[in-house]
């Protein structure tokens, strides 16, 4: 049986063993002013804290301490906590395992941050997180398998990073997904099965995917593969040109889809003729639309029962072009 004098010695043995494995420097943590809510849902202010002693909190808002890096085990044993965020601190690196052992853990934002790279085993194994926003870091790298198996996760928010592509292997077995945001990224083409994984989880709900305000120039004409109608696509404010006539045969898919404030010039005949028969939203207002495909716009919308409702002008002033002629005569 061991005595009292040897439990000491082991505790002081494994606190040894504790410091030699843990490379990740918490120090910075030690000292932070948080705003926390207690189980009772009262909000209070702490100054100058130490962050290991918060471990009985259901919300915690940390912001402006100049962590550079969350340390595997940061949040261990936080037994109580439904909501974190590390806001506006410098995180510049994860450590794997760093949000373990969090069972209540619902909303993690690490926004306004310095992170370049996220990693399988960053956020994925919060396994009960729904929503998790990443919005205004520097993340330019995002592993396929980085949120693989978010069961819960029904929000991301990936808006205002440095993103370039968009993976069709991202979320998979993420079957609660309903908002994905990557808005104000440098995104330039959609590839092929781009929303392959995503399905949502009840009959008439859709997953929203949020892809405006890129610089996005070309659409795969593989980038619909399915026959459920669950998507809405924003895509305005990008620099699609023209669309594949492809993609509309797959339009089944999309639900709504926002063209606005492109540089479309015109649709082809054989993309209206898809719009004729699906019930979608079509948003196409906004772009450089030519004034005789406008009226071919017109004419065909007078003229066919529309299913879809079809939104459009054009930044042209076509009334006034027209009456030049007049005018110069
Ligand atoms: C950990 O960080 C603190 C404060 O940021 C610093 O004083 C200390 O030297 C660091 N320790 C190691 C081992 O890097
Ligand atoms: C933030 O922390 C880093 C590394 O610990 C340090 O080099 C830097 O000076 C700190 N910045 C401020 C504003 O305290
Ligand atoms: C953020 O961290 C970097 C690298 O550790 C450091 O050089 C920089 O001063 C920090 N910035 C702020 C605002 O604390
Ligand atoms: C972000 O991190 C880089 C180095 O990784 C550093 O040079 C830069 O100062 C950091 N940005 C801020 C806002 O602290
Ligand atoms: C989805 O993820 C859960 C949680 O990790 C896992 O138990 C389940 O087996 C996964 N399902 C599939 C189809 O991969
Ligand atoms: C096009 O329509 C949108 C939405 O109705 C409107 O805000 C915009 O001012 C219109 N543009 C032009 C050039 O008429």
């Amino acid at each position: 049986m061991p005595t009292a004098i040897n439990l000491t010695l082991l505790l002081l043995i494994s606190l040894q063993i504790g410091e030699i494995w843990s490379v990740c420097n918490i120090t910075a943590l030690s000292s932070v002013d948080a705003i926390t809510l207690n189980k009772d849902g009262k909000s209070e202010y702490h100054y100058g804290v130490n962050f290991n002693l918060m471990d009985g909190y259901r919300v915690i808002y940390v912001t402006k301490a100049n962590v550079t890096e969350l340390c595997e085990g940061i949040v261990k044993f936080f037994g109580k906590l439904e909501e974190l965020n590390l806001i506006d601190n410098n995180i510049s690196s994860v450590e794997k395992n760093a949000f373990q052992h969090v069972p209540k853990l619902k909303k993690l934002s690490l926004a306004v941050n310095n992170l370049s790279v996220l990693k399988s085993g960053h956020v994925n194994m919060v396994k009960t997180l729904e929503v998790l926003y990443l919005t205004s870091n520097r993340l330019e790298i995002i592993d396929d398998d980085a949120f693989d198996d978010m069961i819960n996760l029904k929000r991301i928010y990936l808006n205002r990073n440095k993103l370039k592509t968009i993976s069709s292997s991202w979320f998979k077995n993420c079957s609660k997904l309903e908002v994905i945001d990557f808005t104000n990224n440098e995104i330039t083409t959609i590839p092929p099965r781009a929303f392959t994984n995503l399905a949502p989880s009840f009959q008439d709900d859709f997953v929203q995917y949020k892809l405006s305000y890129n610089q996005i120039t070309e659409i795969s004409p593989d980038v619909l593969d399915g026959n459920k109608e669950f998507l809405i696509l924003r895509l305005d404010f990008n620099r699609l040109k023209e669309l594949p006539v492809v993609v509309f045969k797959n339009l089944a898919q999309v639900n709504s889809l926002v063209l606005n404030s492109n540089q479309i010039a015109c649709l082809d005949k054989e993309i209206l003729d898809y719009l004729k028969v699906h019930t979608i939203s079509f948003h196409l207002v906004n772009n450089p639309i030519e004034c005789a495909c406008l009226d071919k716009f017109d004419n065909f919308v007078n003229d066919n029962a529309m299913q879809a409702s079809f939104y459009y002008n054009t930044t042209f002033n076509c009334k006034l072009l027209k009456q030049m002629p007049v005018l110069i005569n």
